[in-house]
This record gives C-alpha cells, sequence and structure tokens, in this order.
C-alpha cells in the first residue's frame, strides 16, 4: 500500500466516522411523506418537548390532534406556538393526569363520547428520576405514570382503536430499559427505592407491555411499536438536581445542552413509528435513532 492510498483510507474512516457519530448523536428527519388528512391521533404529554415536535408535525399532516396534558395552560400555548409553525391545524387540549387513574378514565370517556375514530395514540409522556412518592392510586410514580397510567389509557381506547384500523399504538420507552429490573415482589420498591433505576424500569416495562400488546392484537389491523428517541433536551431532567444531588443535576444540564439533540430531531423516531409506511407490517419492536439511516 502506498502512502497516499493510506491517506485516502484514513480520510474515508474519518469521513465515515464522522458521519455516523452525527447520526448517532443528532440523528435524522423521518423521510415518509405520508399524509393524515382524517385521521385523529391522540399525544399524551403532547404540550412539551418530544410530544409537542410530534403533535406539530403530525398536525402538518393533516391530522386531528388531541394533545393530552395534566395542566390545560400549557396545552393550550403549546397550541399557540404549533399554530406559527403550522397552517391552520385541528388541535385540541384535554386534561390528563396519567398519576390518576379517575383523571384517566374521565378523559378515555370524554374521548369515547367525542371522537368516533382513534387512529394513533402516541404514550409518550413521562416522568424522569424524580424523589420517591406515589400516584394518587398508591403506586411509585415513575411507574404509575410512565408504565401503568399508559396501560390504563391503551386498554380503555383499545376497542376504539381497533375499530379505526389500520392504527397505531407508539410506546415512547427508553434505550435505560438496559438497567431495569422489575421485581414483582416490591412493585412500590418499599425495600428500597432509586430515582434513576426506578426510571429504567419503568421503560422496561413500557417494551415489555408493547411486545405483549402486539401478540394480543394480532391480525386486528392495529400495530404497536415502541422507541427510544435519542438523548434529547428536554425538561426531563428538570428532578436529576433535587433527586441526586445538585452537582449531578448541574452536570446534566450542562451536557444535556451540549450534546443532546433538540426536541424537533428526538421526535423523528415517534414519528417514523407513528406514519412510516414501511412498518404497516411490523409490530411489537423496537425502534431506536439510527435505525431509519
Ligand atoms: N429526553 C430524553 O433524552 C429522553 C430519552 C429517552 C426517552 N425519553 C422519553 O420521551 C418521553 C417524552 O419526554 P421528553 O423528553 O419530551 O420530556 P418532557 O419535555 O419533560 O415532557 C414530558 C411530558 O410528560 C408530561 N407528564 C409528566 N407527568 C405527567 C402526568 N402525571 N400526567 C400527564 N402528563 C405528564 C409532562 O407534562 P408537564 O409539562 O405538565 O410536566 C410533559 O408534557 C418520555 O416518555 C421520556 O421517558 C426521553
Amino acid at each position: 500500500m502506498t502512502l497516499f492510498e493510506l491517506f485516502s483510507k484514513i480520510k474515508d474512516f474519518a469521513v465515515g466516522f464522522y458521519v455516523y457519530f452525527r447520526g448517532f448523536l443528532f440523528g435524522r428527519k423521518c423521510q415518509s411523506n405520508a399524509k393524515l388528512n382524517g385521521k385523529t391521533v391522540i399525544i399524551t404529554g403532547g404540550n412539551t418537548g418530544i410530544g409537542k415536535e410530534t403533535a406539530l408535525d403530525l398536525a402538518s399532516r393533516g391530522a386531528k390532534v388531541i394533545i393530552a396534558c395534566r395542566d390545560i395552560e400549557k396545552g393550550n400555548a403549546a397550541v399557540k406556538d404549533i399554530c406559527k409553525s403550522v397552517n391552520k391545524p385541528i388541535l385540541e387540549v384535554k386534561q390528563l393526569d396519567l398519576a390518576s387513574f379517575a383523571s384517566i378514565k374521565r378523559f378515555a370517556d370524554d374521548v369515547l363520547e367525542n371522537e368516533r375514530y382513534i387512529h394513533i395514540l402516541i404514550n409518550n409522556a413521562g416522568v424522569a428520576a424524580c424523589k420517591k412518592s406515589n400516584t394518587e392510586d398508591g403506586f411509585e410514580m415513575q411507574f404509575g405514570v410512565n408504565h401503568l397510567g399508559h396501560f390504563l389509557l391503551t386498554n380503555l381506547l383499545l376497542e376504539r382503536i381497533k375499530a379505526s384500523a389500520p392504527a397505531r399504538i407508539v410506546n415512547v420507552a427508553s434505550i435505560a430499559h438496559v438497567y431495569g429490573n422489575i421485581d414483582f415482589s416490591d412493585i412500590n420498591l418499599e425495600q428500597g427505592y432509586s430515582p434513576i433505576p426506578a426510571y429504567c424500569r419503568s421503560k422496561l416495562a413500557n417494551i415489555l407491555f408493547t411486545r405483549e400488546l402486539a401478540k394480543k392484537i394480532e391480525g386486528t389491523g392495529v400495530n404497536t411499536y415502541c422507541l427510544h428517541p435519542g438523548a434529547v433536551y428536554t425538561g426531563l431532567g428538570q428532578h436529576l438536581g433535587s433527586s441526586s444531588g445538585s452537582c449531578i443535576g448541574s452536570l446534566y444540564e450542562s451536557c444535556s445542552r451540549l450534546f443532546f439533540k433538540s426536541p424537533y430531531k428526538g421526535a423523528q423516531t415517534t414519528i417514523y413509528c407513528a406514519v412510516e409506511e414501511k412498518l404497516a407490517f411490523e409490530s411489537g419492536y423496537y425502534y431506536w435513532y439510527v435505525c431509519y439511516f
């Protein structure tokens, strides 16, 4: 090998690595041009972060998007923002607190009364690494909101989603699941609570739920997917400072500001799972943000 060939190989490798690393870090845009006119979409936590960007994208494809959030004012502010970028979007804000089974039932009753179809349900809302607390119904907060709340919501809406087929249920999980461990004899983590393992456990539950749901709804025309959005700079890390010490909190804040993706890029895998035509014959799988390179 001549010196020139060696340099050329090193250059190719460096360019390849750069492209891969950039993609790994920042992801890409969902390439699907699918239109959603006449379709109804529900997005939990659609008022901010990844959920809001997903709402904006799906509304721009013509869908009616229901932003399900715990604070109506925050939902209305998101609608205002989305209206700046999307021409005449069809948006609705409805109250949903996933830490309360009563609120979830009220929300589902409202939707079932007013929406003939639900074509896409996006279980996106989440809370991470918060101090130990319980939901209104006495479940550990992260497991309760991230998994149990979405589990109940999905089941309450499932017959309507089936009646709207082809339809999709998208669960926003996380790569944090790899550190998750579910001990059914201590479901409320009373024998020892740690904020980050509790988050990982809730995200593992999202993935197991997706896999089991796919089996249960096979042949109904409804597909389900779960995903890791990448590391995204959103409000999700807000509890880290108070639960893990302000040092870790500030370090996380600085790193995420510098190195994490924008919510726009972070929403791309969710959008991909919600609309990509190629996924029409897949269900129960886990996607992450480099999968469609
Ligand atoms: N950001 C990341 O790097 C990352 C990585 C992997 C996975 N994820 C997942 O991505 C999803 C979206 O997170 P994000 O990064 O966009 O975070 P975010 O900006 O903090 O958004 C979280 C959303 O969930 C809502 N929420 C929290 N508790 C709720 C409850 N009890 N009832 C209803 N809604 C509730 C929040 O409402 P409020 O505005 O009222 O607080 C907010 O709308 C989460 O499932 C998260 O686990 C994120």
